[in-house]
């Protein structure tokens, strides 16, 4: 989950691999750097920290340069040190990289035999002397086609090489990698993101391939150096420039934007006229699915497991869940007539799309729900359900949480139907109630002030735990992960109904729990074990949905009443308190909301 950018042109490059790696950020952000080509010499600037100090060393050293590549980076072998950043350079080449090579202890051994002298602690470095032991006796392409065979694990690559102003390499596997095309010259970049502000024409390497890249020219090998064909996609005109706007943080514009994402995605799926669903591609009989897998990573995999109880509510399908670095090792028995869903906001998860390629090794039937539609997932799936809930650049999901679970929403309400599991009547109510849904999250935001009264009590907290049941247990994890990664407090998410069998002892005086407890079929129980906790000293933060009949118990630290609505939409009504309850107590801390530490928007690493 690093990020790379190259440029190669006949104008100076330095300040826009800058503004490209910040556009990268958002993939790693614990140091940065950048080298150019001068006079045929190798100039690099490194630092530990964000861009902006490496813009700072930038203009202190003057850099330039018509043929450049740059990285930031997530630490994986070595601690975020400025000799640990990338670009990794030997006399003769110098290599950003994003992805783990795992047979680099070897390599280095080999290397050093041979005289080589590390100066880091990463894989990325036996990238850089690999080269140069082969380029010894070989072309630039033959040493490519070389070193790839010799590297073990996931590489996207971006090499430059001592005197070759001309060239630039590129290669991929496991890690995504983009190649765009400019007037009089050409670039690479983790993502599409990163060189949208250059240009919309984009192709995307697949496993195994390289390219040479010259200013006026692209050409893209296979494996053996195979000259091959590579379509141009030309990248979807959304926002070119996603900004914070009025906003201090991404999240928080992501969160309030959520009325508004809600409703484009809907828009995308429901016609509103005929008050039905619509999913042109679906390229199956839906009647011959009989089974689904749903799969995916953190707030990925809460989408997922929400879907399960609305799946197994509303249709005969037999629905399963998995964790995306769990499913992929198993040995599975696979079923033919099982749709198998991978769920990735970026549509770069590694273990997602590692899942997703078992799948399709096993000729499945394969769908993904993303957001990003040029990603590596959206384009090796059967089917692709994008959520349509634009730039998501917080790297704690917001948006992207509640656009997953509209989508699978969605989908289960289309098979139920079509699967003749609801009537027509009842069909129809889903959908008005779908209909509703936006201006019910715009009142459900508005519930600001009492969330950022508590929002303190969980910042200082030495734990928390979030319960529920039923359609409110995979919320109770989503608000426990937001806790964990916005504020850095210990939070579980737990059964509202397991508590008895261990947990209850974590209970202390004072302890900050939330109880999401909607007034449907598992309220009364829920009540009951939000008591258990209160006679145990926690402090109660309830979550339900307002209604005149229930009188609920006095002793509750605070509650918070969202919008009534058909018990299988409180769920994302409930989900917004505890997005605002983890951006409160983030600010509350000081913490930097947009980047957590140790994260990573798009965690392409296994
Ligand atoms: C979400 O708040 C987290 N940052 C993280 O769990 C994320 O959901 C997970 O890494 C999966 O990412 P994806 O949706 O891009 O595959």
């Amino acid at each position: 989950m690093c990020g790379i950018v190259g440029i190669i042109s006949s104008k100076e490059v330095t300040g826009r691999i800058l503004n490209s790696l910040k556009k990268l950020e958002y993939r790693g952000y614990d140091s940065a750097g950048i080298a150019t080509l001068v006079e045929g010499n190798i100039n690099e600037v490194k630092c530990e920290g964000r861009v902006e100090v490496l813009e700072k060393d930038i203009t202190k050293f003057n850099l330039k340069g018509d043929i450049g590549i740059g990285h930031v980076r997530w630490a994986t072998h070595g601690k975020p040190s400025k000799i640990n950043a990338h670009p990794h350079s030997s006399e003769h080449v110098s290599v950003v990289h994003n992805g783990i090579i795992e047979n680099s202890t070897i390599l280095k051994k080999f290397l050093e035999k041979k005289g080589y002298e590390f100066k880091s602690q990463t894989d990325t470095e036996v990238i850089a002397h690999l080269v140069t032991e082969y380029l010894k006796k070989n072309s630039i392409k033959d040493t490519i086609i070389k070193v790839l065979k010799r590297l073990h694990g996931s590489f996207a690559l971006g090499i430059i090489f001592k005197g070759q102003s001309n060239l630039m390499v590129g290669a991929k596997r496991g890690s995504p990698l983009a190649v765009g095309y400019g007037p009089n010259e050409n670039y690479i970049g983790s993502d599409s993101y990163a060189l949208k502000s250059m240009t919309n024409k984009i192709s995307y390497l697949d496993d195994g391939e390289f390219c040479i890249i010259k200013k006026d020219q692209i050409e893209f090998f296979g494996t053996e150096g195979t000259k091959i064909n590579k379509k141009v996609m030309n990248l979807s005109k959304d926002a070119i420039d996603y900004d914070k706007g009025d906003y201090k943080y991404f999240m928080e514009k992501e969160i309030d934007e959520q009325p508004s994402t809600i409703t484009a995605c809907i828009n995308e799926y429901i016609d509103k006229h005929n008050k039905q669903i619509n999913i042109y591609n679906f390229p199956w009989k839906i009647s011959s699915i009989e089974s689904v897998m749903l799969i995916g990573c953190g707030t990925a995999f809460h989408s997922c497991l929400m879907a399960k109880y609305w799946m197994e509510q509303n249709t005969n399908l037999d629905v399963s869940v998995d964790i995306a670095s769990e499913f992929r090792y198993r040995k599975v028995k696979f079923k033919k007539n099982c749709l198998y869903i991978v769920v990735s906001q970026s549509g770069e998860t590694a273990d997602t799309h590692a899942a997703l390629d078992l799948c399709k090794r096993n000729k499945m039937k394969t769908c993904a729900v993303v957001n990003v539609i040029e990603s590596s997932i959206a384009r090796d799936a059967d089917l692709v359900l994008p959520i349509y809930c634009g730039q998501e650049v917080g790297v704690a999901s917001t948006k992207a949480f509640i656009g997953q679970m509209l989508v699978l929403y969605i989908l289960s309400t289309k098979i139920s139907f079509d699967q003749k599991c609801i009537s027509r009547k009842e069909y129809q109510a889903k959908v008005d109630n779908l209909l509703k849904l936006s201006n019910a999250a715009k009142k459900t935001l508005k519930l600001d002030q009492k969330i950022f009264n508590v929002g303190k009590t969980f910042a200082d907290a030495k734990g928390s735990m979030f319960l529920g049941r039923g359609y409110s247990f995979p919320i109770a994890l989503e608000g426990a992960l937001k806790l964990k990664e916005l504020a850095y407090v210990h939070a579980e998410g737990y059964p509202a109904g397991e508590m008895k069998h261990g947990p209850l002892a974590l209970i202390e005086e004072g302890m900050p729990v939330v109880v999401l407890a909607p007034r449907d079929e598992h309220y009364k129980k829920t009540i009951s074990n939000m008591q258990e906790v209160i006679a145990r000293g926690a402090k109660v933060l309830l979550i339900t949905n307002n209604n005149k009949d229930e009188v609920i118990s006095e002793n509750i630290w605070e509650k918070i009443e969202v919008d009534q609505l058909d018990d299988e939409l409180i769920p994302f009504l409930m989900t917004i308190p505890l997005q605002k309850l983890a951006f409160y107590s983030a600010l509350e801390k000081g913490y930097d909301i947009d980047k957590p530490r140790n994260l990573a928007k798009s965690v392409t690493v296994e």
